[in-house]
């Protein structure tokens, strides 16, 4: 096994947090390649949670060494909270912790601007996270990387560079107040010195693990639908949560994965704006929020909630080349008595061949549901695949053979034992 990416299949929180934890136990290195303080992934263990957003999910297990490569964007503030809440939690983050040198840096006026055209141009219902401004920075090569900070000079002349542009557009362009240079580069001096001894080469210790023979687990952020390219753009986050992202996000080449997993839940959720075919805006996505918890792990907000869509799956599985499906949350169905699959899509009366990735196209489609019984009892307690209910066997055979992925795992609550793995 050298390299397992493990990614979200749908529009995000699948339970990533939760797999990623439990297959960490027997990784050496778990490895983040995208994305940035916008994701909240969540990890159960006993009767403590914990919302990780940029320490990736094997950090609650001591052999682990977590990586945090040069896809992500790094918001200084939200990393040293993050360390600090975990070190506070007992889990040594000294020594078990890489950050690659070529990351990029959020700066405040990234997560400013980020609020300001939400408010204003683009309503994409973002985190507020400064995830898209600072990924614009990215492909405009002006951005501040992390080895930028280890140069006070390159990085005050940068920094002065972008503030020059940024303030002509905060005042200009949106009325605000000019940002303040001087302080900005003391800021992040210090966040230098608290991160210093995290930064190296990640892509060379990656290389290096691998060629020792070590494990490693790819961690995606998001989900496969917001990703920039194959997502139901704009309605999107700013990077490639696809399984291709892993390579460029850790500067791994594509011979080294060994296997891509795909986490979905047995229904649909989605925050944040953009088309969703199977959002049940009724008692049904109603229910599906209140007995999920489907409220957001980073911002709060109410997720829209709707049956499990198959022909969305059937993408994601074909542009990530899912070779194991996770599915997460069935416990959620337990009580109820119709559960749907969406299996097809019709657009002006004729079936669609394939999952149209225009926002436009994807809000005029009629969706088309298989209906199943419902097993109107706890999922609980069940350890093995043969104890589950006739009902739900079939609604997840049906599931995978629809997404055209081989089940392996399946959960039914949010807790590490509350898992069932499947013969392999
Ligand atoms: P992520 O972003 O993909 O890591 O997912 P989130 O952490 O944002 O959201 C998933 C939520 O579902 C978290 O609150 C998890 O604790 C919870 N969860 C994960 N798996 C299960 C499950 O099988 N059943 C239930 N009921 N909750 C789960
Ligand atoms: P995890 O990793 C669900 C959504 C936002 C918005 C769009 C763009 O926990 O699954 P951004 O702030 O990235 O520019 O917002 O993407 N979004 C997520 N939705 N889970 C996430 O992360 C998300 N990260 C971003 O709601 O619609
Ligand atoms: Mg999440």
């Amino acid at each position: 096994m050298p390299v397992q990416i493990i990614l979200g299949a749908q529009w995000g929180d699948e339970g990533k947090g939760k797999v990623v934890d439990m297959l960490s136990e027997h990784a050496d290195i778990v490895a983040r390649y995208q994305g940035g303080a916008n994701a909240g992934h969540t990890v159960c263990i006993g009767d403590k949670q914990y919302v990780l957003h940029l320490l990736p999910s094997g950090m609650f297990h001591e052999q682990c060494t977590c990586v945090i490569g040069n896809g992500v964007v790094i918001d200084p503030t939200a990393l040293i909270s993050e360390i600090r809440q975990l070190e506070e939690a007992g889990i040594r983050v000294r020594g078990r912790l890489l950050i690659s040198h070529n990351a990029h840096l959020i700066m405040p006026y990234h997560k400013q601007l980020d609020v300001i055209r939400e408010q204003t141009s683009a309503r994409i219902g973002t985190t507020g996270r400064g995830i898209g401004p600072a990924y614009i920075d990215k492909f405009m090569r002006s951005g501040i990387r992390i080895v930028d900070l280890l140069d006070r000079e390159t990085f005050a002349n940068k920094l002065k560079r972008n503030i020059e542009e940024k303030n002509q557009i905060l005042t200009r362009v949106y009325g605000e107040t000019r940002i303040d240079v001087d302080a900005l580069i003391s800021e992040y001096q210090e966040f230098d010195k608290s991160i210093d001894e995290y930064i190296t080469d990640t892509s060379l210790y990656l290389h290096q693990a691998l060629q020792q023979g070590k494990r490693v687990i790819a961690e995606g952020a998001q989900g496969a639908l917001l990703d920039v390219d194959h997502g139901t753009y704009p309605f999107v986050t700013s990077s490639n949560p696809t399984s291709g992202g892993a390579c460029t996000g850790l500067g791994i080449p594509p011979t080294a994965v060994n296997e891509v997993i795909g986490v979905a839940k047995a229904y649909c959720t989605r925050v944040g704006h953009g088309p969703f075919p199977t959002e049940q805006e009724n008692e049904v996505g109603e229910r599906l929020r209140t007995v999920g918890h489907e409220f957001g792990a980073t911002t709060g907000r109410p997720r829209r909630c709707g049956w499990y869509d198959a022909v969305a799956m059937q993408y994601s599985a074909r542009i990530n080349g899912i070779q194991r499906l996770v599915v997460t949350k069935l416990d959620v169905l337990n009580d109820f008595d119709e559960i749907r699959i969406c299996i097809g899509y019709e657009l002006h009366g004729k079936r669609l061949r394939s999952f149209p990735t225009d926002a436009a196209t994807l809000e005029r489609i009629t969706p088309v549901y298989e209906s199943f019984e419902g097993w109107k009892t706890s999922l609980a307690d069940v350890k093995t695949y043969d104890q589950l209910p006739r009902q739900a066997q079939a609604y997840l055979s049906v599931l995978s053979r629809y997404t055209h992925a081989p089940l392996w795992l399946v959960s039914v609550g949010p807790r590490r034992d509350q898992s069932i793995f499947l013969q392999s």
